[in-house]
């Protein structure tokens, strides 16, 4: 698939065919497209655990569930855990464990250099008393990281791009750290949830998004950055913009889904002529 269709092909699925194993190198691919992307001082900040539902017990796929994200951890044969190591810029800087900003290996592969004003002295003398080690003594901190979602993205565009449907919700951390072992340094991101899709590829159509002028700026927050219709007609034609939601059939989609899956919202319509 080109680039921008797999964009436009995305959606979250909430519904996932059963019987129907994820091959282990689509996974492998997802995980090798999280391990590519950018990342501050390049260090690992995103980890992931990879669950098989069918090799955990109900109680452990209970444990895993939250309000906002349940009936897809029964559905979807596969999870993806998605994790802010808060550990991870100390492990870089005390055992230079990684090929980070902070162990050199930037600069010793021409990565960062010093026309942009990176050297070893920068590093040793500014970066790391003035940038990496303020605020390491004060522990782990919780509060997101970019890092690790911009990882999570690559990975989720991979599934995309095999062929895959996938979700991002939230799971249980409690529960999550108690059937995987995870460490207490670790911030929940969110669950991927993958499998093959249930849905039609439209999934009901791609979903409305707050307004183009409303969300995007030039120079100034009160100049939108100008729409340019003859762009937005080129990301139709290669796929970035797709049949918009509501799709006529969609409710019909979700009723037959939901029957099938035997989930509430599957009752036979009522007759009415
Ligand atoms: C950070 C994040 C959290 C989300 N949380 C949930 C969730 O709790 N439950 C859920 O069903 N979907 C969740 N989603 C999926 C969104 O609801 C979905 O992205 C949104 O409705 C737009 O639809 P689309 O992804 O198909 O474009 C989440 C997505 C993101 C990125």
């Amino acid at each position: 698939m080109e680039f921008l269709n797999v964009i436009g092909s995305r959606r979250s699925i909430r519904y996932f065919q059963q019987g129907r194993a994820v091959e282990r190198e689509k996974i492998q691919t997802i995980l090798e497209g999280a391990r590519l992307a950018s990342r501050a001082v390049n260090v690992p900040w995103a980890k992931a655990i990879v669950a098989y539902r069918d090799r955990l017990t109900q109680d452990e796929i209970d444990s895993l569930k939250t309000p906002f994200a349940s009936v897809e951890f029964d559905l979807a044969p596969v999870y993806i855990l998605w994790y802010h190591d808060m550990d991870a810029r100390r492990v870089a800087i005390e055992s230079s464990a990684y090929p980070s900003v902070a162990s050199g290996t930037l600069q010793d592969i021409g990565a960062l250099g010093p026309p942009h004003g990176w050297s070893h002295k920068y590093v040793q003398e500014v970066v790391l008393p003035e940038v990496l080690m303020p605020g390491l003594s004060a522990g782990p901190q919780r509060g997101g990281n970019a890092d690790a979602a911009v990882a999570m993205t690559q990975g989720l565009l991979c599934a995309v791009e095999e062929g895959l449907g996938a979700c991002l919700a939230p799971f249980n951390e409690a529960g999550a750290a108690e059937v995987f072992g995870v460490p207490d340094t670790w911030e929940p991101v969110q669950a991927m949830l993958v499998g093959y899709s249930a849905e039609s590829p439209q999934a009901g159509g791609q979903r409305p998004r707050a307004d183009w002028d409303k969300t995007f700026f030039l120079g100034h927050v009160d100049k939108p950055y100008p729409r340019d219709p003859a762009v937005t007609e080129s990301m139709k034609e290669q796929g970035l913009i797709q049949e918009p939601s509501p799709i006529p059939w969609r409710s019909d989609e979700v009723r037959a889904l939901s029957r099938g899956f035997r989930l509430p919202g599957g009752e036979p319509v009522e007759e009415t002529a």
